[in-house]
Formats: C-alpha cells, sequence, structure tokens
C-alpha cells in the first residue's frame, strides 16, 4: 500500500516562510532594514541598494529548489522503503512455495515410485517364472508389457524429478569422483537389460578403451541410462546399438552411443536439446517419452565442460557424442575391450 502525503519540498518551504515570518516579527527591532538602507546612501556610488532584492531572489530560488529536491529524495526514499517491505513479503511469499514444491516433489518421488517398483517387482518375478509356468502364453506377454509400462513410468516420473532438481538448483551441482568409464557403462548396459524389446531382448555392443575419468558417478549413470533408453525407445527393430569410448587427438576422450535405428530429420536434430522437445515423426507417435532426457544429457555435460554431438538423419541411426577434456581424463584410454551381450 503506497502512502500519500502532502509533496515534502511543499511542507519544507512552508516550514521555511514561517520561519522568515517569525524572525523578521521577533528580531524586527534590531532595525537590520534601516541599517542597511543608511550603509547604501553612505556608500551611494557601490549602488548596493539593489543587492538585498538580488540575495533574496537567490536565496528564495535555492531554498525552493532545495526543498524540492530534498522533498523528492524522501518521496524516492519512501517508495523504496515500500518496495522494500513488499519485496520481503514476496521473497517470504516465495520461500513457503519453494518448501510447498520440495515437499510436493518429495511426496510424490516416493507416493508413485514406491507402487511403480512393486508392479516392475511383481511382474519381473511372473515374467522369469520364478514360482513355476505361466501356462499361458498370452499371461507371460502381458507381464512384459506390464514390466515394460512400468519401467517407462518409473523412468518419466524419474526425468521428470531430476529435472525439477536442475530448475531448483539452477547451476547443476557435480560431485568430482574418479570413475571407471568402461565399468559404469557396463553397470548402466545391466540396468537397462530388463528392457527388452517388444521385439525380444537387445544386445548393446561395447567398444571401450580403459579410461579413468573425473565425473559425477550418479549423473554418469543418468547420461548413459538416457541414451541407451532412447537407443532402445526408437531405433526399431534389427537395429544395432554399440557403446564406444575412444581417445581425442587432444588427450580427452570421446564417448558415443550410437545405435543404426530409423533416426531423425537431421533438421531436427538441433532443438532436441531443448525441454519437452521430441522429434515430429510419426516414427515415434506411440513411444512414450516425455522430451526431457537429452536435455538432462546436455546438461550433464555442459556441467562437466564437456563437448556434446549429436547427429541423426531419417534411416540413418542416432548418435550422441561426448567429449571429455584433457584435464578429466586421469588415466588415457588403453587396453580396448570388446564385447556384444
Ligand atoms: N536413438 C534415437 N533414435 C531416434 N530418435 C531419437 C533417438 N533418441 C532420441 N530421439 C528423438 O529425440 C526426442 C527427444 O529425446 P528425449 O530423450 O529428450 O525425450 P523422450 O525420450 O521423448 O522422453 P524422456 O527421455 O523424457 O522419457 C525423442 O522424442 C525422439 O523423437
Ligand atoms: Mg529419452
Amino acid at each position: 500500500m503506497t502512502r500519500k502525503t502532502i509533496p515534502y519540498w511543499i511542507r519544507l518551504t512552508a516550514g521555511g516562510l514561517i520561519v522568515a515570518v517569525l524572525t523578521q516579527v521577533l528580531f524586527s527591532d534590531l532595525d537590520l532594514i534601516e541599517r542597511w538602507h543608511a550603509f547604501a546612501v553612505d556608500h551611494e556610488d557601490w549602488e548596493l541598494d539593489e543587492l538585498p532584492l538580488i540575495f533574496l531572489t537567490l536565496l528564495i530560488y535555492v531554498v525552493v529548489n532545495l526543498a524540492r529536491h530534498l522533498g523528492r529524495a524522501a518521496d524516492l526514499n519512501a517508495d523504496l522503503h515500500q518496495e522494500v517491505c513488499n519485496r520481503e513479503v514476496a521473497e517470504a511469499e516465495l520461500k513457503e512455495a519453494i518448501s510447498a514444491r520440495d515437499a510436493f516433489f518429495a511426496a510424490m518421488s516416493h507416493d508413485l515410485r514406491t507402487p511403480i517398483n512393486g508392479i516392475k517387482g511383481f511382474a519381473e518375478i511372473m515374467r522369469n517364472e520364478t514360482f513355476g509356468p505361466i501356462g499361458n502364453e498370452k499371461y507371460r506377454e502381458y507381464a512384459i508389457d506390464i514390466h515394460r509400462a512400468a519401467s517407462l513410468l518409473d523412468g518419466t516420473v524419474g526425468q521428470v524429478l531430476d529435472v525439477s532438481r536442475m530448475y531448483r538448483e539452477g547451476e547443476l551441482k557435480v560431485a568430482v569422483e574418479e570413475i571407471d568409464l568402461c565399468s559404469e557403462i557396463r553397470i548402466c548396459r545391466d540396468m537397462v537389460a530388463g528392457w527388452t524389446r517388444a521385439d525380444g531382448p537387445v544386445s548393446v555392443k561395447l567398444e571401450c578403451r580403459s579410461a579413468i575419468i573425473l565425473f559425477d558417478q550418479a549423473l554418469i549413470r543418468r547420461y548413459i541410462v538416457n541414451l541407451l533408453t532412447n537407443a532402445l525407445k526408437y531405433a526399431g527393430p534389427d537395429a544395432e546399438i554399440s557403446v564406444r569410448v575412444v581417445p581425442d587427438a587432444d588427450g580427452g576422450i570421446r564417448l558415443t552411443v550410437k545405435d543404426t535405428g530409423v533416426g531423425v530429420d537431421s533438421a531436427q536434430v538441433g532443438r532436441l536439446t531443448k525441454a519437452f522437445s521430441r522429434a515430429c515423426t510419426n516414427k515415434h507417435e506411440y513411444i512414450e517419452g516425455a522430451g526431457l532426457g537429452l536435455w538432462i544429457v546436455k546438461k550433464i555435460a555442459d556441467a562437466h565442460g564437456c563437448g556434446l554431438e549429436i547427429d541423426s538423419a531419417v534411416g540413418e541411426g542416432f548418435s550422441v557424442a561426448m567429449t571429455v577434456p584433457a584435464d578429466r581424463v586421469l588415466r588415457p584410454s588403453g587396453d580396448c575391450l570388446t564385447e556384444a551381450a
């Protein structure tokens, strides 16, 4: 609420005039004006008569302007004070909203993930026929479908939570850990092994030069899993999926996740790293996704000072390459390990 008062400079000028009148009334017996007049007459050739008028005019001018500027400063000060109060209120409301949002995400993470994990777990038991054969082949297929759908849902919830955390923290905070890149890649491949494609189990070919890099462990996993699940979701049947780690000319290393699948129009590649962006193609129409995976992948690469290159063309597969700079490579790529799973 803004305070409405008489402008300060009017109040000050009025105050000044009152003081001037009072001075004249109280000190009139000093007869200053007569004395000045006598002095001016004695020194007629100095032409002093005009001076008091000029001084008075100048004085009034200075006082009025001073008062006006002081008044303006006081008004600005009052507005500033009001603004500070408003901001304090807004800040308190924002803090409240942020803690409500954090509580919401924490509850969402728990309340959604717990039942999803339950569904996934039981579907897996049925799919693997752990307690004996299912009998009817159709039921086995349904169990596989339930497991795949629950995994997708789990992935989407994970993406949304990740994105909210990244937005919340602004700049992505990364831990500096010594990571054996090839063993992380193998762990990630095992993590997505349960993501069997509709047409059967998938093989992910590895071609890794062993390398120790400085990276955030949770984030390198998030990075690789995102790209592998994309390849599993979009590449299509018969596509080969591979992960390669090779040294580059500058002492860094290049990690490439590639598939030989359907790919996307090369003109669309540039915008796929924007949040909620998906390729416009009828090939992906029925594949679920929020359009956040590549956004997260780019954030992770940026936060570690790594370059990211995405290449694709229709019918020519999809490849994402991250260049880890030399100052993040502790042990340069060594022995080559090639395996298919
Ligand atoms: N390997 C790939 N082959 C073909 N298209 C791909 C491939 N990877 C990504 N895309 C295209 O890029 C889009 C963006 O991928 P991104 O991982 O960001 O989102 P998403 O997979 O749709 O959803 P999310 O990862 O959030 O579950 C996808 O919707 C798809 O159209
Ligand atoms: Mg994705």
